[in-house]
């Protein structure tokens, strides 16, 4: 299965890429149970997948009435947070940000599918926080980003898509070093088989009532060898893992998997 989502087709170069999406088209579904999936996660570890600050269950009533207009009403909940009954009615991570002290802050989030970080280290953080690991998110994006927060009016929902490779085929994973740990045993000729596309597709919204914002993240996971047999496809592909730009390269660690994606696509070109 190709990923559903190439970004690296449209553009070689990470860049901040927010655009306007018909607010029909904001869920993608196409996950049977999300609850199956995340229920025990905030069950066994709550900490790494859910984190909420005081006074934030209005923005997340809000959350939760937005999904239910869209889905449908849902059974009962008992009384989980709003916004965690929210987050098991679709794939996506839903995170909550709201303005504190002329900021804003992650405010709740429910993180199932995290890329390396937790709901515990990033509750409370701003998005200069939230970034400080990305090199030269400060420098490049983080005005333009603040400014795109500030900006946003009702019923605009803007997307946005990022990606990765990486030695995991799980959608939880809040940790970089078991998994990096990993790629020294790869068999480079199994590498297509064992390392994955990972793409985020992400989505940004005001909430008319609050003033919120809620910001979606919905990971989708491939093999690498879905690109194989397939040349312009495979052509992209490599062109953006060649062509990245050095910041983000090394702040994706590429460098550890270039040996292997290399040796994948000699084989897969040829
Ligand atoms: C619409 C607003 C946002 C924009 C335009 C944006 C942009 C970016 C960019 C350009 C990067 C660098 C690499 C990449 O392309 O992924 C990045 C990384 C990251 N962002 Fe954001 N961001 C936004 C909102 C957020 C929010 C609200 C959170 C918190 C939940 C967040 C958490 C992260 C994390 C954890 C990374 C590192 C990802 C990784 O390890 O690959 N971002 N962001």
């Amino acid at each position: 299965m190709i990923p559903r989502h190439r970004p690296w087709e449209e553009a070689a170069e990470f860049t901040i890429g927010l655009k306007p999406i018909a607010p029909a088209c904001w869920l993608e579904g196409g996950e049977a149970d999300p609850a199956a999936r995340k229920d025990p996660l905030f069950a066994a570890s709550r900490a790494l997948v859910w984190a909420e600050a005081p006074g934030s269950r209005a923005g997340q009533a809000e959350v939760l009435a937005l999904i239910d207009d869209a889905l449908g009403p849902a059974p009962a909940r008992g009384d989980l947070p709003p916004l965690y009954a929210a987050a098991r009615r679709v794939p996506d991570d839903l995170c909550l940000l709201e303005t504190r002290d002329g900021q804003w802050r992650l405010t709740a989030l429910s993180l199932c599918a995290g890329s390396f970080f937790t709901a515990e280290a990033a509750i409370g953080k701003s998005l200069a926080e939230l970034h400080g690991p990305v090199t030269g998110f400060a420098e490049r994006f983080l005005a333009r980003v603040q400014r795109i927060f500030d900006g946003l009016r009702p019923g605009l929902v803007l997307e946005r898509r990022n990606w990765t490779v990486l030695n995991s085929a799980a959608l939880h994973t809040p940790a970089s070093a078991p998994i990096r740990a990993g790629i020294g045993g790869i068999d480079p000729e199994r590498a297509g088989r064992l390392l994955n596309l990972r793409v985020e597709r992400q989505t940004v919204r005001r909430l008319p009532a609050t003033g919120a914002a809620l910001f979606t993240i919905r990971v989708w996971l491939a093999p690498l060898e879905s690109l194989a047999g397939d040349p312009a496809r495979l052509a992209a592909f490599a062109r953006a893992w060649r062509s990245a730009d050095p910041d983000l390269r090394a702040y994706k660690r590429f460098d550890l998997y270039d040996g292997l994606v290399e040796g994948f696509l000699r084989k897969a070109e040829t």
